[in-house]
């Protein structure tokens, strides 16, 4: 793509001269001999470099370089003259110019100082950009916060007038951050987008008022997360240069994506099952500890009553090391706890529906026929939304996993008739399982898939636990599989506290 170079002189004969030396060295050159025609191509393009005479009318070359600088305000400015003085200069550059060129120019000298100007820009740009880049791995690790920087930096290093960080999450374009003016229209940028990650790369597409819509796509190893999109002002066009800034930036997000997710999987997974199987062995191990103590302290007793005060020194230290060990597991039993419930009022029918959303988008569905029978009584209830959602969440994607794409689930909620618990089934007409399968469905990383962690039952019978409910498996091969889920219903206005 060519530079862009915007020549403003009111005499003819120079203007015509420089538009040609500048067109011969390769430069697309606009050129005026009036400012307000200049301020006009400004409002419609954007330049890489311009050349202002200081002495014109009405407006001279440092007014109309600041008007200039309002608009576009890192546009380097060389200003010309022909009646050079040291004061004017520097005046000029005191006041934003990036250099100077005295009438008539010297060949080699006009070479040199736009291209010095245009390199200066360049170095300007990286800086931020690195510097933006830098803050941004150092943050710590927010997503909504990295890619808000993200956002930020596309608008501030493209000149662009808006930018907008989309993710994709169970196959809908979810705005997460944005930068800029907010968007005149939403539909535009998010067709952008799409297009983007449809094919894998940046793309540019007309907006409204011509302004041109600029997505890259966001992509990961598992493929594309997202796409940051950046619109441009009226009649602007993006250059080489932001189209690398973005492509940097759209990979500087995905990354954002992808730790976030690491992360989440690493709490969720194996650091939640860590916790669980140190808190097993804890409580394995409280109840021994409790005997050993009582026998610690018999023999103490024993051993003064018979006057061995040595040997009861020693059992002494016997009893307070057992009373150290125990100090210990109580600890970890106190981390490795499973979360107390934050109970609000909770749909049930909604709270499913949001997980079947959430599990076809990860698991492939076309062809499985959905059928939800949701009771139209069922209350809303007292029940901790974002724990259930692990829970259901769970057990529609074994179904799912189970069905391979083909089959029936059907999701139903019954409320009982005294109206004091609901039951939940999902019933998926798979495979179903082995008896080996079945007994040891609840075991901590016990799974048959190839990518399994063999958490996802585990959980979501804790999950139901907490809530004081019940969850059952029935199931036999070639007969599918039904869950069924009683949970309490604590109602809104009983207050269920915990
Ligand atoms: N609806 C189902 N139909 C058939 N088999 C099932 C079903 N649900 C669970 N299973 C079996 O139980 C195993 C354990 O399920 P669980 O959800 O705990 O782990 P997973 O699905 O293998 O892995 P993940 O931790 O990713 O959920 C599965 O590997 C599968 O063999
Ligand atoms: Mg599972």
């Amino acid at each position: 793509m060519k530079r862009r170079v915007l020549i403003v002189d009111d005499d003819a004969a120079i203007l015509e001269v420089l538009e040609m030396r500048l067109a011969a060295m390769g430069f697309d050159v606009t050129a005026t001999p009036e400012a307000n025609k200049a301020m006009e191509f400004a409002a419609t393009h954007r330049f890489d470099v311009a050349l202002l005479d200081l002495r014109m009318l009405p407006l001279d070359g440092i007014q109309l370089m600041e008007a200039l600088h309002q608009r576009q305000p890192r546009l380097p400015v060389l200003i010309m003259t022909a009646h050079g003085t040291i004061e004017t200069a520097v005046e000029a550059v005191q006041r934003g110019a990036f250099d100077y060129l005295t009438k008539p120019f010297v060949r080699d000298e006009l070479r040199s100082k736009i291209r010095r100007a245009l390199a200066a820009r360049r170095w300007a740009r990286d800086r931020e950009r690195l510097l933006t880049v830098g803050e941004t791995l150092a943050s710590s690790g927010v997503m909504e916060r990295i890619l808000d920087a993200v956002a930020q930096a596309a608008v501030e290093t493209t000149e662009a007038e808006r930018s907008v960080v989309f993710q994709l999450t169970a196959g809908r374009l979810v705005p997460m951050a944005s930068a800029g003016t907010p968007p005149p229209s939403w539909p535009a940028l998010e067709a952008a987008a799409s297009q983007a990650i449809d094919k894998g790369a940046p793309t540019m597409v007309a907006g409204q008022e011509a302004r041109v819509i600029v997505a890259a796509p966001l992509v990961v190893q598992r493929g594309p997360v997202g796409a940051l999109v950046i619109e441009t002002p009226g009649r602007v066009e993006p250059t080489e240069d932001d189209l690398e800034l973005l492509a940097l930036f759209s990979s500087q997000a995905a990354i954002a994506i992808r730790n976030t997710h690491e992360l989440e999987r690493l709490r969720s997974g194996a650091l939640a099952a860590l916790g669980r199987m140190a808190t097993q062995v804890a409580h394995e191990l409280k109840n021994p500890l409790a005997g050993l103590r009582l026998y610690a302290r018999h023999l103490e007793q024993r051993l003064d009553r018979n006057g061995d005060g040595d040997s009861a020194d020693l059992a002494r230290k016997i009893t307070s090391s057992i009373d150290h060990l125990a100090a210990i597991v109580s600890e970890i039993t106190a981390f490795g706890r499973p979360p107390e419930l934050h109970r609000a009022p909770t749909s049930l029918g909604a709270l499913i529906d949001e997980c079947l959303t959430l599990a076809q988008a990860r698991c492939p569905s076309e062809q499985v026929e959905i059928v939800r029978t949701y009771d139209p009584a069922a209350p809303e209830a007292m029940l901790d939304a974002r724990e259930l959602r692990k829970a259901f969440l769970n057990l529609i994607l074994n179904a799912l996993e189970a069905l391979g794409g083909q089959g029936r689930l059907s999701i139903t909620t019954q409320c009982a008739a005294d109206r004091k618990s609901i039951t939940i089934a999902i019933d998926d007409d798979g495979p179903g399982m082995n008896e080996e399968t079945l007994t040891r469905l609840f075991d901590l990383f016990f799974t048959t898939k190839p990518e399994g962690t063999g958490l996802g039952m585990a959980i979501a019978r804790s999950v139901v636990d907490l809530h004081g409910g019940e969850l059952t498996v029935q199931s036999a091969l070639g007969n599918g599989t039904r869950v069924r889920i009683r949970l309490p219903l604590g109602t809104p206005s009983a207050g269920a506290g915990a």
